[in-house]
């Protein structure tokens, strides 16, 4: 959408304003740097963002203004540049201390990856922008849900989603992870409801529908987060708490009651926790993540409540971002490793201290399931390298298990070779030198090599270490994880796949929750009917509660052409959002020309239920999974988030 400029008015600053008034707009180029923003950084960086919105649930719109402060860094730039997606710009003013003038502006034609540049005049001496807008009811960074929508159906309910680049769609600024600032907020609501942010949440606000925030860490755009709805309050410890609708929030408190318990074991290994409190804000079903690690206020999916704390794993690599990915963030989404893979490894480790080796080992071992699947998967070679080339792409693209699990797979390898005591204090150490700053690989890699490699004797060569990051395949001397309680998995589904036990007769009462989604992963496809049914009926498995055993469960039973979980599929596809548990059974749906039928029909209803950033996926999912005639030759069984 373009704007034509507005009206400039005579102001004390007019003499200025004449003179851009026939300001040559520069072309619509993104800059060097991060290629997934227009903001021309080299020139100004965000100091300060202040945001005055209204949420109005009726026209599914926010409202208001963003205040940026700005330090110039060169010198001259005639005009700030910002991202947009999908805004309606009313007015711009231009600041210099507490006097505001009315200054043009240009949007430019929207690009469907990176929106729209919004380019400012700025007269030489200003140093804030104010930027009055409203977002547009589709804004791909917003979902808005009906009160049937939500877990107690009473109100309506508000989430943003940042990462990757959606803020812009919520929030004119800088929408490049290179730039951080602080914030503050004034959010409107409806009285009846709470408002809560990646900020100073007060647990014991007044619900008055008027709220304050402030943010006085400098984080990136894509952390900034709001959510709003009939939230209550839970403690569950001195400096952990969450919020959740009022039939969620007792479950929830119980589920995540060892939170204070990882804050203060991540602590002893990695440095202080710097964000004061760490809550976590339990969704609506169409939350399209497991988990976003917005920083004080975890934001999570209602699928991680299973009620036997076996998804647990997932505050841990959240929580864990309060150091790798939040602290110390990656300066572009090319650099996503060290965001997640860095998250994983002290997922890992965090884990093995709470929940012991074993269960530890489990989710590592998983983990590398998935990676070898998906680099199996993976046609393009430069999408299995730790960096690879998002330009053209959109960075939710490159959420795959490369960077998570190669990444966690990389450290792990250097924690073997330097040992555990000295690799550990190497990441506290980066952690502690680069506090809140953004990198990229290459400051990992001059900070590793001196700190490290450089060292007399060191077992790691700096080509070793290039393999690991430039390669597109796993070095050879990769130590893939394994699990024992996996291989107790391994023999009975063996007997059982050949008809020496029946299904009760698994042992299967007794496996943890992750040897139940090895096994449903690794299930191979041409199963007995007889067999399927028996499984299914002795352990309940279709209509399961546990909302990531139904979706393993779906993917493998249509992998088999197992007809009786149709039914429950329809329901689960139309409750559930979370990308990463309908994506597969989409996909699986897509195979046949029955299922696809079937998926399609499900999506033109459920697709208005599901986030802007699911529909899109979804679309591409069936998109790239187009009904062959006659079964093309598939791979075999197993799982992947990469699944396009
Ligand atoms: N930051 C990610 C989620 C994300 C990544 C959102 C990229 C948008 C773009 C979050 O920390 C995450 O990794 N979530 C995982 C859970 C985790 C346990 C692997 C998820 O949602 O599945
Ligand atoms: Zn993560």
């Amino acid at each position: 959408m373009s704007r034509s400029l507005p009206v400039v008015l005579a102001t004390a600053l007019s003499l200025f304003l004449s003179a851009c008034a026939g300001l040559p707009f520069a072309r619509n180029t993104p800059v060097a740097g991060d290629p997934h923003s227009y903001a021309n950084t080299g020139a100004f960086r965000t100091t300060h963002l202040a945001l005055d919105l209204r949420v109005d649930f009726a026209q599914k719109r926010l409202a208001g203004s963003a205040t940026l402060d700005l330090a110039r860094v060169g010198t001259g730039a005639p005009e700030l540049v910002l991202d947009t997606r999908e805004l309606e710009i009313q007015k711009v003013e231009a600041g210099l201390g507490e006097t505001w003038t009315r200054t043009t502006f240009r949007l430019e034609p929207a690009d469907p990856i990176l929106g729209s540049a919004l380019r400012i005049a700025l007269p030489a001496q200003a140093t804030r922008v104010r930027v009055h807008y409203r977002t547009q009811p589709g804004a791909s960074g917003l979902q808005w849900l009906a009160p049937a929508q939500t877990a107690d159906r009473k109100y309506p309910f508000l989430f943003t989603q940042s990462q990757a680049i959606h803020a812009r769609s919520w929030i004119p600024l800088q929408d490049t992870p290179s730039v951080r600032a602080p914030y503050s907020a004034r959010i409107r609501t409806p009285k009846n409801l709470l408002a809560v942010m990646s900020a100073d949440n007060d647990t014991g606000t007044a619900r008055d529908g008027d709220y304050r925030f402030t943010m006085p860490q400098a984080i990136p755009s894509y952390l900034i987060a709001l959510a709003v709805g009939d939230l209550e309050f839970r403690a569950t410890g001195p400096r952990s708490g969450v919020y959740a609708e009022r039939s969620v929030v007792k479950a929830a408190a119980k589920e995540f009651e060892d939170t204070e318990k990882m804050i203060a074991r991540c602590e002893a290994i990695f440095g202080p926790y710097r964000w004061g409190r760490y809550d976590l804000l339990i969704l609506p079903p169409s939350f399209p993540y497991g988990g976003m690690e917005n920083p004080r206020l975890t934001f999570a999916s209602p699928t991680v409540i299973a009620g036997d704390k076996s998804m647990v794993s997932l505050v841990a690599h959240e929580l864990a971002h309060s150091w790798s990915g939040n602290l110390v963030t990656n300066a572009a989404w090319q650099d996503f490793w060290l965001n997640e893979g860095f998250t994983n490894h002290l997922t890992y480790r965090v884990m093995e201290e709470v929940y012991g080796k074993d269960r530890a080992q489990q989710e590592r071992a998983l983990g590398a399931n998935d990676l070898r699947e998906t680099l199996a998967q993976t046609a393009d070679r430069r999408d299995r390298s730790l960096m690879p080339d998002l330009r053209g792409r959109d960075p939710d693209d490159g959420v795959t298990d490369v960077p998570y699990e190669k990444g966690a797979l990389f450290l792990a390898y250097l924690e073997a070779k330097f040992g555990r005591a000295r690799f550990d204090a190497f990441l506290r150490k980066w952690f502690d030198a680069h506090a809140f700053q953004s990198v990229r690989t290459q400051d990992f890699l001059a900070f590793l090599d001196r700190e490290l490699l450089s060292q007399a004797g060191a077992p790691v060569s700096a080509a070793k270490v290039n393999e690991w990051v430039q390669g597109d395949t796993m070095p050879a001397d990769t130590v893939w994880p394994a699990s024992t309680a996996f291989a107790t998995v391994d023999r009975a589904r063996d007997s059982w796949l050949a008809g020496k036990v029946g299904a009760a007769d698994l042992g299967a009462k007794r496996w943890s929750p992750r040897q139940w989604q090895y096994f449903l992963d690794t299930l191979p496809t041409g199963i007995d009917q007889e067999a399927l049914i028996d499984l299914d009926e002795t352990y309940g498995l279709t209509g399961s509660r546990n909302a990531v055993r139904a979706s393993r469960w779906y993917r493998a039973a249509l992998a088999n052409d197992y007809s009786p979980v149709y039914p429950a599929i329809d329901t689960y596809l139309r409750k559930v959002g979370r990308m990463l548990l309908i994506r597969p059974i989409y996909k699986e749906l897509a195979r046949t020309p029955d299922g696809r039928e079937f998926a399609l029909e499900i999506f033109a209803d459920a697709r208005k239920g599901y986030h802007p950033i699911a529909v899109d996926a979804v679309e591409k999912t069936l998109a790239a999974s187009p009904a062959p005639a006659a079964p093309a030759a598939r791979q075999g069984p197993g799982y992947s988030t990469f699944v396009r």
